[in-house]
């Protein structure tokens, strides 16, 4: 069981390391450094999250952004001969800690990927999936979660009468608001999106980014995007990745309109990247 103080973050004393972040981080990388093998993958990178904001990531392909975001749910590091040092704290608790239970963690932090990845089941059973194995059984209760969460990304009206179509007979854009409403189904905290629109058109594009604005009214939100429009568009806070280090991070429109760091501003004024 976890203890309730968990689910609140404003209950966890959390020590300061500078004062980008105005709220209390629930995210927080300290010197985080990532090796696959021999490679060094992330470099020393320092961030703070705040609670309830959208943070973008982005940069070239092949800088870490993924490392990054996969590390926060504990999806980089797991494989034989990886490894990382420094800190990860996440909701006020160190994720590489060895006592700490992955399986916790995966229940407060979502992921959803670049390519939609429903199961090969039913709609209904992609949504009910975590809950089975949760314990809960209870047809009506199962039954409010699949139309709270398909309601919640916008599909109830589409999908209510196909909810025993097979997931992976639905479009693309479908597929993955499926994958956003079984992520949010099981309520995490936190959500973790690797590009989440690059295998869809820009109306289901659209879709999503008002999806992700509706969401963080509830959730804090860290999405790995190729497109500057979009993080501009959508997010709070925007981080700049360059060959495996944060190269800037700060408040979308600073970092879009003034960026401090040279190397920001030739990508974002398109002179590389
Ligand atoms: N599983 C892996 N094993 C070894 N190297 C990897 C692995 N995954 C990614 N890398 C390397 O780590 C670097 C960062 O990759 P990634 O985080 O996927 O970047 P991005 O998401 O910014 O495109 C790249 O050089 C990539 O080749
Ligand atoms: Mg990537």
């Amino acid at each position: 069981m976890r203890e309730a103080s968990s689910r609140n973050p404003a209950s966890i004393h959390i020590e300061h390391f500078g004062t980008s972040c105005v709220g209390v981080p629930i995210i927080e990388a300290i010197h985080l450094n990532f090796f696959y093998g021999l490679f060094h993958a992330l470099k020393e990178v320092n961030l703070k999250i705040e609670e309830r904001h959208v943070t973008a990531l982005i940069g070239p392909s092949g800088c870490g952004k993924s490392t990054l975001v996969r590390l926060m749910n504990r999806m980089s590091d797991l494989a034989e001969g990886n490894r990382a040092t420094g800190v990860l704290r996440i909701l006020g608790r160190d994720i590489f800690d060895p006592r700490f239970d992955v399986t916790d963690l995966r229940r407060d932090v979502g992921m959803v990927f670049q390519q939609p990845n429903p199961f090969p089941f039913s709609v209904y059973d992609n949504l009910v999936f975590g809950h089975r194995i949760a314990g809960r059984t209870n047809p009506s209760q199962l039954g409010q979660i699949v139309e709270e969460s398909l309601t919640a990304v916008d599909l109830w009206d589409d999908l209510k009468d196909s909810l025993h179509l097979p997931a992976l007979s639905l479009s693309a854009d479908f597929q993955q608001r499926l994958c956003i409403a079984r992520a949010m189904s099981l309520e995490p905290q936190i959500l973790l999106m690797d590009e989440p629109c690059s295998s869809l058109d820009p109306v289901a594009t659209q879709k999503v980014e008002e999806l992700i604005l509706r969401l963080k009214k509830k959730y804090t939100i860290v999405i790995v995007t190729h497109s500057m429009q979009q993080a501009a568009r959508i997010s709070d806070s925007t981080g700049y990745m360059l060959l495996g280090e944060l190269i800037e991070f700060g408040d979308t429109k600073q970092i879009f309109r003034n960026p401090t760091d040279q190397r920001t501003e030739d990508y974002i004024s398109g002179k590389f990247g």
